[in-house]
């Protein structure tokens, strides 16, 4: 076949997705995507390994042209951009099982309405024997849907991961050569779509790597032939221990707030601290999103609208959440025209952020010698906790 090869008769197929900006119609993806597939090829029985995206199925079907006969479908994940050309793939090969966990099999009818009897349920641990190779599945629920799991080629150590380890970026390369592109890629992917699960993901890296895997072959972006890259970047992100960082997210309608924010990151800058400030009426969310994985403290910049913070504040707000990331600090400035309730909307907005709330910072209009005193305060505040982390591990 006249695609990758990444171990002794395993293909990688699967589309490059140059153009998609955006994915589920919220996540951006600045450097496109792609849907990754593979084939197996035992000497008894031919397994492929995911499909594409809904959108897709004939480009997977072209790929598959010459391949008489497939047995088996893995479906690691009941998510459309892989198994949405499952349907297609089924009616090619109509001796063809679909094997994925036992939540995945309600999800498949469910959502892509599948015929059930076409697919078979396989257990943590089970094996299925191509003939000289050997598929085991390894459930590993929430990275990112409870249903998902990996499959394990113990003959050439084989990592299929589906989702885990995976990057939104598309790309010539089958390999992950270029390291600093790929990190950055996978680490906006973990941080929109895996952050929320930390604790069951660092469960699943202890999973996986028990078998050593030579290779990782995720189903987006590039395979890893160093695993050690992309499982140590995971470990570090999912650690409960964050990094001298503050995430600053803000809006200004006149200015006012702009002034305190400027303040605020001078003042923890002369403090050592490191900080990312994203306007956000034109900040890529992603971005946003991948501060939030190792950041300490969040400080949201806020103008009063309607006695409460500005919509834009209230989204992202809402977003850092949902994300769960491990934050332990959080305070608000801000400026308000002649009353504001901006801090307890905030307040009511994150109750999942187990956080340490440091005097908030608000003021009338303009602000003034006070206020920039006060600033200076949240900054030394914010160095003294930061001062007191352990190491990121
Ligand atoms: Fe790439 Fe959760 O689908």
């Amino acid at each position: 076949m006249d695609y990758p090869h990444i171990a002794p008769n395993v293909w990688k197929l699967g589309v490059t997705d140059w153009d998609r900006r955006l994915f589920d119609s919220l996540i951006p993806l600045p450097d496109g995507t792609s849907y990754n597939a593979y084939l197996v090829r035992g000497s008894e029985k031919t397994a492929l390994v995911d499909t594409v995206d809904a959108a897709m199925p004939d480009r997977l079907l072209e790929q598959l042209a010459d391949v008489e006969s497939i047995d088996y479908i893995v479906a690691h994940h009941a998510e459309q951009d892989h198994s949405g050309s499952l349907g297609a793939v089924l009616a090619k090969y109509p001796g063809a099982t679909v094997l994925c966990s036992s939540k995945c099999k309600p999800m498949l009818i469910d959502h892509l309405a599948l015929d059930g009897e076409r697919i078979r349920v396989v257990q943590d641990g089970a094996t299925v024997s191509l003939g000289d190779k050997t598929l085991e599945f390894i459930y590993t629920p929430w990275v990112h849907w409870p249903e998902t799991m990996c499959t394990w080629l113990p003959q050439d150590r084989v990592l299929f991961s589906c989702d885990f380890f995976g990057s939104h970026v598309a790309t010539s390369d089958a390999w992950a050569n270029d390291k600093a592109r790929v990190y950055e890629a996978a680490k906006r992917y973990y941080a929109e779509i895996m952050m929320p699960f930390r604790p069951a993901i660092r469960g699943n890296i202890a999973k996986v790597e028990k078998r050593n895997p030579a290779i990782i072959a995720p189903s987006h972006g590039p395979v890893y032939r160093d695993p050690r890259f992309i499982m140590d970047a995971y470990r570090e992100w999912t650690s409960d221990t964050p990094k001298n960082e503050v995430v600053l997210p803000f809006i200004s309608m006149h200015g006012s707030t702009r002034k305190m924010v400027d303040h605020l990151v001078h003042a923890l800058s002369q403090r050592g601290v490191t900080v990312y400030q994203f306007d956000l009426s034109v900040t890529d969310i992603g971005k946003l999103a991948i501060t939030l994985v190792d950041a300490a403290t969040v400080v949201l910049g806020t103008p009063t609208v309607h006695v409460g913070p500005h919509p834009l504040v209230f989204y992202a707000s809402h977003l850092a959440n949902a994300l769960r990331p491990k934050l332990k600090y959080a305070s608000i400035i801000g400026s308000y025209g002649w009353a504001s309730k901006a801090v307890e909307h905030i307040a009511a907005l994150i109750p999942n952020l187990k956080v340490e709330v440091l005097a908030p910072v608000l003021c009338k209009g303009l602000p003034r010698e006070p206020d920039f005193a006060a600033l200076d305060a949240l900054a030394a505040a914010i160095a003294d906790r930061h001062s007191r982390l352990g190491s990121p591990s």
